[in-house]
């Protein structure tokens, strides 16, 4: 068939992450300023229709697999039920999974399960009502754990939680979440800070790495790494084992270190961000504005080359670790996590 999207590195994008909206209802210190950041005017994002016919040229031809909805909180868009119906009817039909801070997500759980969606990812840095606060600056974490009781009642797992730990405000949590998500049957994932907010709040000597976050753990758990192939995955799992109080507990956990131990060679993802235009790599300096054309008339055909030209342009990585490296000038809710 026509060529998928490959880029000059020989990597090919099969997951798809699609970004239904810049705004969010939290304030997290490492993504926002307390008052937030100005978003998108509503003519310049992408309508349901437009959203179905980019994913929907993604499947049919550029060999898409896995579609992911981000935001912002992709929660957010009161058509979101919609769009992942319209997707899950799309052939070939995508994996379809929403990555969100899971508010307002025990009041839909059951319907986006009927629509079609897998499964869930849910962000969460802390189980303390104060820290919680304290990072996203918002009093919902009854809320965030309503949401994700509701999403494994639903079927939309298994679900996967997404924690940034923070030096001196939730670090010493590690354990505790970790137990927490076993108890549960979560995978609990560990996430590097990466240097993507505006406030510029990163620093390479303060940030936790995935070194410290497996010495933080290792006190109350035994890791041995999982045995299975890790395919392009931004996590490298372990198989985690309580010890002393937490004797019995087993299960998996994640680490995500974008920093420290890049995953850039065998990466596997290209981006729409909630205007309308590719982003190849979230480090990227430039886009590709797909938008303009969808309402001017292109053809599916002429859409996707557009699409395959931004990505054959794909950086070869973050490039964080360079003298060189330039901070991308949008934060990750307006890229899109
Ligand atoms: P699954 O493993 O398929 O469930 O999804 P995922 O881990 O790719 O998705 P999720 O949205 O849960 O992403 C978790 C975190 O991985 C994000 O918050 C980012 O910190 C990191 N991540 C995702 N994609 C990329 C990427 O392309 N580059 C880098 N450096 N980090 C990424
Ligand atoms: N570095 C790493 N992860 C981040 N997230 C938001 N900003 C950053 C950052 N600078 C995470 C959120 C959420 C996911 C979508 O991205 O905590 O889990
Ligand atoms: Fe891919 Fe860019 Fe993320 Fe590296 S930083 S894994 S190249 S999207």
């Amino acid at each position: 068939g026509a060529p998928g999207l490959i880029d000059r590195f020989d990597r090919e994008a099969t997951d798809l992450r699609v970004s239904l909206t810049d705004k969010c209802n939290l304030r997290c210190t490492y993504c926002m300023p307390a008052e937030g950041l100005p978003s998108l005017p509503r003519d310049q994002a992408l309508t349901a229709d437009e959203i179905v016919r980019l994913v929907g040229i993604a499947v049919r031809d550029l060999g898409v697999r896995q579609v992911r909805f981000t935001g912002g909180e992709p929660l957010l868009r009161r058509d979101l039920v919609e769009i992942v119906e319209r997707c899950a009817a799309l052939e070939p039909r995508p994996e379809l999974s929403l990555t969100t801070n899971a508010i307002g997500l025990a009041e839909r759980a059951t319907a986006l399960a009927a629509a079609g969606l897998d499964r869930v990812n849910v962000s969460l840095d802390s189980l303390h009502a104060q820290t919680f606060l304290d990072i996203t600056r918002r009093p919902f974490l009854d809320r965030v754990l309503a949401g994700v009781d509701a999403a494994a009642a639903a079927g939309l797992g298994p679900i996967k939680i997404n924690a940034v730990l923070l030096p001196g405000v939730n670090d010493h949590e590690a354990p505790s979440l970790l137990a927490w998500a076993l108890e549960k049957g979560h995978e609990l994932r560990f996430i590097e800070q990466m240097p993507l907010d505006i406030g510029h709040t990163w620093s390479r000597e303060t940030m936790v790495t995935a070194a410290r976050v497996r010495e933080l753990l290792a006190d109350r758990f035994d890791l041995a790494l999982a045995d299975e192939p890790r395919d392009g995955a931004p996590a490298e799992r372990f198989v985690a084992r309580g010890r002393r109080d937490e004797a019995g507990l087993e299960g998996t956990v994640g680490i995500i270190a974008s920093v420290t131990e890049p995953f850039c060679a065998d990466c596997r993802r290209t981006r729409l961000t909630a205007e309308g235009s590719v982003r190849s790599c979230l480090f990227s300096h430039t886009e590709t504005d797909l938008r303009d054309a969808l309402r001017g008339g292109s053809s599916d055909l002429q859409v996707a080359d557009l699409w395959r030209d931004a990505m054959w342009a794909k950086p070869k990585g973050h490039g964080m670790n360079d003298a060189s490296f330039v901070q991308p000038s949008r934060s990750m809710s307006a890229i899109g996590g």
